[in-house]
């Protein structure tokens, strides 16, 4: 029987997102265990159902046919066994294996983290394995005792392999393990290792396997600012490049990239699909900042990204967002075409939660404020392969801390290309926009009530296409 946790007061849903997935109360953050099993996309996440801040984790979980409409499961995991019973249990995946969900995730008992694993039959409740899978005899070399954590299954023709977080001496690594059962595990090599000192571990790696080019995705506590980019405390970024699973390597072709450039993405994780998509989706909020719903006391805090589609084209990350979310956008309501100058309000009913269409040159330069009102609006203002968000006028103040720069402020620099082309999606409490279906910004909001409207403008005078679909709630199936 399943314990739950209920609450005397009722969450108050102002600023409850239409189209992405939060937790029912408490705090929400990594996504976990992203999968799609019995024809159901499952998405777990680290939850603290006590409090709208970060607490003793627990699996959250949900599940969903269309990616839009997640109907809440309850919890998956419970602190409750002498592996993970101080700080919880933390992030992991969910592989299939002979018709079972099999979940692998951090346990973390006093002063340790360690790998365990959890089975479900159903895909609802899960029987926890009685001994860990990774235990601390068996971390990678040179690993800490404390810094060990976030386990990434994949499956490449008949063996399973797990990338996992950890210390190396004073640097880090990111080390890969391979088991033919899920229960027993061996390591192979480091796949990515930083050996100079550094100011905590890779987080929540990830490995995706494709025809062309590989993507090896991690999340770097403590990046350090580099002039646009890098503008959180944490940051989470890819490489393309080639596994040798067999031998433990991965040979980048580029550079570590950010994922995105927006104030709210963290931890992303995958899934393959048996359609041979791969989707990803984020943790759309930041370590330390003040986050709205929390302090206004709402009930609950943070939420998913809407999950992407991605892939590797011409040596180049793609970014859509997933196409079930897409068809929860089903008509144009509102179209133009035209020289834009002075700003022009547009003449849509506002629900909310829509997507917009923006096309123009890509050496021109326009605004768009969204969620404006008297006293708030949202700046996306895109300037000659430049493109910025502004959010210090938006509603709710969001304060973050010193360590990285502003947080309401971000920019990010789209390369040379005939067009811009700009999917901008706008829930009750977030804006997150694909450049040329290859960059992304993920931003969340807090407006004031009654700031419903949306102007476009252009100081220079642009010719611009822009077309606005209202988010049409499709019933749950
Ligand atoms: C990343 C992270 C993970 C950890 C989890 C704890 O956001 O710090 O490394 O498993 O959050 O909640």
């Amino acid at each position: 029987m399943k314990k739950e946790y209920t609450r005397k007061i009722k969450p108050n849903d102002t600023y409850r997102p239409l189209f992405h997935l939060t937790a029912p109360f408490g705090w929400i953050n990594d996504p976990n265990g992203f999968s799609y099993y019995k024809d159901k996309y499952h998405l777990f996440y680290q939850y603290n159902p006590k409090g709208e801040k970060w607490g003793v984790m627990h699996w959250g979980h949900a599940e969903s046919s269309d990616l839009v409409n997640w109907k809440n499961l309850g919890i998956a995991l419970y602190p409750d066994t002498r592996y993970d019973n101080f700080l919880g249990c933390f992030s992991g995946s969910a592989i299939e294996k002979d018709g079972s969900l099999y979940l692998m995730y951090t346990g973390v008992p006093f002063l340790s983290q360690i790998q365990l694993l959890a089975v479900s039959e159903d895909g609802v409740n899960f029987t926890k394995e009685s001994k860990p899978v990774i235990g601390s005899s068996k971390r990678p070399p040179h690993s800490g005792k404390f810094a060990f954590r976030d386990p990434k299954i994949l499956k490449h023709n008949d063996t399973f392999y797990s990338v996992i977080g950890a210390s190396y001496n004073k640097g880090r690594q990111i080390a890969l393990y391979k088991s033919k059962d899920l229960r027993n595990w061996f390591f192979i090599s480091p796949i990515k290792l930083e050996s100079i000192k550094t100011k905590g571990i890779f987080e929540c790696p990830d490995l995706v396997l494709t025809d062309t080019d590989d993507i090896l995705i991690y999340s770097i506590m403590n990046t350090e600012t580099d002039g646009i980019r890098y503008q959180n405390i944490h940051s989470s970024v890819y490489e393309l490049g080639k596994a040798d699973l067999d031998n433990g390597s991965f040979t980048p072709k580029n550079e570590p990239l950010e994922f995105d450039a927006g104030s709210d993405f963290y931890a992303p994780q995958t899934t393959t699909l048996p359609d041979g998509r791969t989707l990803l989706v984020a943790w759309m909020q930041m370590w330390f900042r003040k986050i709205p719903t929390s302090y206004l006391s709402h009930g609950f805090a943070g939420m998913m990204t809407i999950p992407r589609e991605i892939s590797v084209s011409n040596n180049k990350l793609i970014q859509k967002p997933a196409r079930e979310v897409l068809s929860s956008f089903p008509s144009c309501t509102f179209s133009l075409s035209e020289f834009v100058s002075e700003e022009k309000v547009l003449p849509v009913a506002h629900p909310g939660a829509h997507m917009i269409k923006i096309s123009s040159n890509f050496d021109s330069s326009f605004t768009l404020h969204i969620h404006k009102g008297d006293a708030c609006y949202t700046e996306i203002k895109y300037n000659n392969g430049f493109l910025s968000f502004n959010r210090e006028l938006s509603g709710h103040y969001i304060s973050g801390s010193k360590l990285c720069g502003n947080p309401n402020i971000r920019q990010m620099e789209i390369p040379p290309s005939s067009n811009l082309d700009l999917l901008v999606f706008t829930d009750k409490s977030s804006i997150e926009i694909f450049a040329n279906n290859t960059q992304t910004m993920s931003n969340t909001i807090y407006p004031f009530p009654d700031s419903n409207n949306i102007s476009i403008s252009s100081e220079e005078g642009a010719e611009i296409t822009l077309e606005f679909y209202p988010f049409i709630k499709t019933p749950s199936i």
